[in-house]
């Protein structure tokens, strides 16, 4: 390798040890149709007025476009996004191809999903060495509570945000006071509003959290008796009555022989969809949080399941 070729890859291994976030710029070119490219090189310029900037490498298939349709859009990419980042960063395919996009307010073409979105009139075209460096006003922008794709030293990356500063006594049992750093109160509080739509939801069913409950433990495993409905469900607060069984067996939701009950047809059906429904909110929730805050959220529940579950009966041991 010869010494200058050398020294560029130094440059730019040093270049890459800025972290930046990643986007998708894209615009419409004279025939209409929609171009696009990834680029990390965006920033802010000026609050008043709203200025960002971003750089093109002039050899892009897509430079000239960009630098004669007069209007750009930025698609900050959330932390999901990373295949849509690489194919846009594959030069000249057909990149919007099996994507749903529309036209934006200034005519660059837009699509849906991203952390934040700014379109923007291009106000300033500079040299800069090999790339040329676009300057937008943006006219438009919109933000998404979405983790971020980040981009580090040649790589995708997610954020893992520092904990915040002191933390506070979280519980004066003097007073009988908490703050909200007391983990229970978290905890308690997370289960109760992310399973209130559920809760919602089967009340428009006709059904409730405790036939759901019956059925999800019929689920695993069936028949069971009142007893053993009971003891499996007992830690939830939710041990079906027999009154309740009984209602649920009229209803077509449980199968009872010999006073011992199964999923009936219905129950499974109302089990099956209450369930997608749940997957659905977990799934819109994902994606306000990185793989890693994800994956560790689950090991800390995972620990906290294992520390308190060892009188849990069985069902609920494994899971
Ligand atoms: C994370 C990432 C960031 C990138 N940032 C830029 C950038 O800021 N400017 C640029 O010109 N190219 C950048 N690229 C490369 C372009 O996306 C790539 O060259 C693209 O193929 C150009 O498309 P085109 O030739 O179809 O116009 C980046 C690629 C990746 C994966």
């Amino acid at each position: 390798m010869t010494d200058a070729a050398a020294l560029q890859r130094e440059f730019r291994n040093a270049l890459g040890s800025f972290a930046t976030g990643v986007t998708i710029a894209t615009t419409m070119d004279a025939a209409g149709q929609p171009v696009g490219v990834t680029a990390s090189s965006f920033n802010s310029v000026s609050l008043e007025p709203p200025l960002v900037l971003w750089s093109l490498a002039k050899k892009s298939l897509s430079c000239d476009t960009f630098c004669e349709s007069g209007h750009f859009a930025v698609h900050v990419l959330a932390a999901s996004q990373e295949d849509l980042s690489n194919r846009f960063a594959r030069s000249g395919e057909d990149k919007f191809n099996g994507i749903e996009w529309r036209e934006g307010a200034l005519g660059s073409p837009v699509f849906d999903q991203h952390a934040a979105l700014f379109q923007c009139k291009t106000r300033h075209l500079y040299e800069g060495g090999d790339h040329v460096i676009l300057v937008g006003e943006v006219i438009d922008f919109e933000t998404r509570d979405e983790a971020p794709l980040l981009f580090h030293a040649g790589s995708y990356a997610e954020r893992r945000p520092r904990p915040r500063g002191e933390a506070t006594e979280s519980v004066d049992t003097e007073h009988g006071r908490f703050s909200d750093d007391f983990l229970f109160y978290l905890i308690s509080r997370a289960h109760f509003q992310t399973s209130r739509p559920t809760r919602e939801k089967l009340e428009q069913l006709g059904s409730s959290m405790e036939e759901y409950l019956t059925l999800a433990v019929l689920s695993m495993e069936a028949p069971l008796g009142q007893q053993e409905l009971g003891t499996r469900l007992v830690h939830t607060g939710h041990a079906p009555s027999k009154r309740l069984l009984d209602l649920m067996t009229r209803k077509g939701l449980l199968v009872e022989t010999d006073d011992r009950y199964d999923l009936g047809e219905k129950g499974r059906e109302l089990f099956v969809e209450t369930l997608a429904f749940g997957k659905g909110l977990e799934a819109d929730l994902a994606n306000h949080f990185t793989q890693a805050e994800l994956a560790e959220t689950k090991r800390v529940l995972r620990r906290l399941i294992e520390l308190t579950g060892q009188d849990v009966p069985i069902g609920w041991r494994d899971n």
